[in-house]
């Protein structure tokens, strides 16, 4: 019996994370989400994810030293970013612009544990500098270079916006881009796999990953979430009433549920709280509120049906990311550059233990059949 999306089928072991769906938890490398959003940072869990433990502060301070002048672009890659249709889906932009990055790197063929290393922190490095890049040109405006000093967050939303952001701006993007980094074998980490099981390279690797996000049932439910939220406030209609209808005419409501959560996600639960604080600041809580309206029409209606359905991370990241400046068509990239640890670290598990994934399938076409003459046909 053919296993129809691979459901329950496990296909590697791992050490970089684990979900517990049925009680709400995921851990990275041992240490649980809540925790790690809370006590660590962006870099700290990619040092997590691609070494196995936490970094001391002086290991911080050397792979932060490392790290930092990776983020500047080459000027042919940042010469084809300016080239590129201004209307290109962002995630096409990403795709192509890391695929490129393999031509220009003379050892891109090299899946030696120290060279895919190398690779893991470079594309984490440049990532953001190519979203940042491409929604400057597309809009008119200079692509900036990275600021020494900042944090990965940090330096993101400078180069994207173009001003530093305060400390609770960049604090909130960088538990996003944590809650986000790392997530099992969902499917772009699955396509990256699948392309390193047959010993190619990582670019190829991570670019099999890059268009395997781009679909909407993986990286784009939270525009999804913002399409909703906008709805909502420009119809003027009462929210419970909206979710009432929506429902009733059997639509899901956008940003609850989940295929692997069968209670609350906890990553929705830090976002929520990083929300609160970041939109007060901002003296701009419309989104805040009226997600706070959904939930509760949404608690209410899941209980009197009796359904485990909860908010997802996707259903705060939204509202968090529009309040950051980010535009909505980014959301997905800026999934990708949350991810990239991930994906990363996930084919260096794959490179040193491979062996080539190859499923096969029920064939259920006719047989026998004989070749007539075109003539005949
Ligand atoms: C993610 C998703 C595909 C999971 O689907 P799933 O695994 O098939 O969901 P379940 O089997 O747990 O659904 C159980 C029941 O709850 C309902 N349900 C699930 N998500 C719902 C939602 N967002 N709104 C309303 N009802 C929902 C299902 O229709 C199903 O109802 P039924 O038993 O009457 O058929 C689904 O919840 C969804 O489409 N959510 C909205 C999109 C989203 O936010 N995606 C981001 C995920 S990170």
């Amino acid at each position: 019996m053919a296993a129809k999306g691979l459901e329950g089928v496990v296909v590697a072991q791992s050490r970089l994370s684990d979900i517990n769906g049925e009680v709400g938890e995921l851990i990275y490398a041992g240490y649980d989400i809540d925790d790690l959003a809370r006590n660590s940072t962006f870099e700290e869990v990619c040092y997590l994810l691609w070494n196995g433990e936490l970094p001391n502060q002086q290991q911080l301070e050397e792979f932060r030293a490392q790290m930092e002048p990776q983020y500047v672009l080459r000027p042919e890659v940042l010469e084809m970013i300016r080239n590129y249709p201004k209307d290109a889906d962002p995630m096409a932009a990403v795709r192509t612009a890391v695929s490129a990055l393999g031509m220009f790197d003379a050892d891109a063929d090299d899946i030696s544990p120290e060279s895919v290393r190398r690779k893991a922190m470079f594309l984490t490095a440049q990532t953001p500098s190519i979203v940042a890049a491409f929604d400057r040109v597309r809009n008119g405006k200079e692509p900036l270079q990275p600021k020494p000093g900042l944090s990965f967050a940090g330096n993101f939303l400078y180069m994207l916006n173009g001003e530093e952001a305060n400390d609770t701006r960049c604090r909130t993007m960088d538990v996003a881009l944590v809650l986000h980094a790392e997530h099992g074998m969902n499917a772009s980490t699955f396509a990256a796999r699948v392309t390193a099981g047959t010993l190619s390279d990582v670019y190829s690797a991570v670019t099999s990953a890059i268009g395997t996000l781009k679909g909407p049932s993986h990286g784009g439910a939270n525009v999804e979430v913002m399409n909703m939220l906008r709805e909502i406030d420009e119809s003027g209609q009462d929210p419970q009433e909206w979710v009432q209808n929506a429902l009733s005419s059997g639509k899901k409501v956008m940003g609850f549920g989940h295929r692997v959560y069968k209670a609350t996600d906890p990553r929705a639960t830090v976002l929520r709280e990083l929300a609160d604080k970041i939109m007060a600041e901002a003296g701009e809580t419309r989104w805040l509120d009226l997600s706070d309206r959904i939930r509760a029409v949404m608690a209410e209606e899941m209980e009197r049906k009796g359904k485990k359905i909860y908010p997802n991370v996707d259903f705060f990241s939204a509202s968090v990311y529009t309040t950051l400046g980010i535009g909505m068509d980014l959301f997905t990239a800026v999934f990708a550059i949350a991810r990239m640890p991930g994906w990363t670290a996930h084919l260096m598990e794959q490179y040193v233990d491979n062996r080539l994934i190859r499923p096969g399938s029920d064939y259920i076409g006719p047989r026998d059949l004989k070749v007539r003459p075109i003539s005949e046909r």
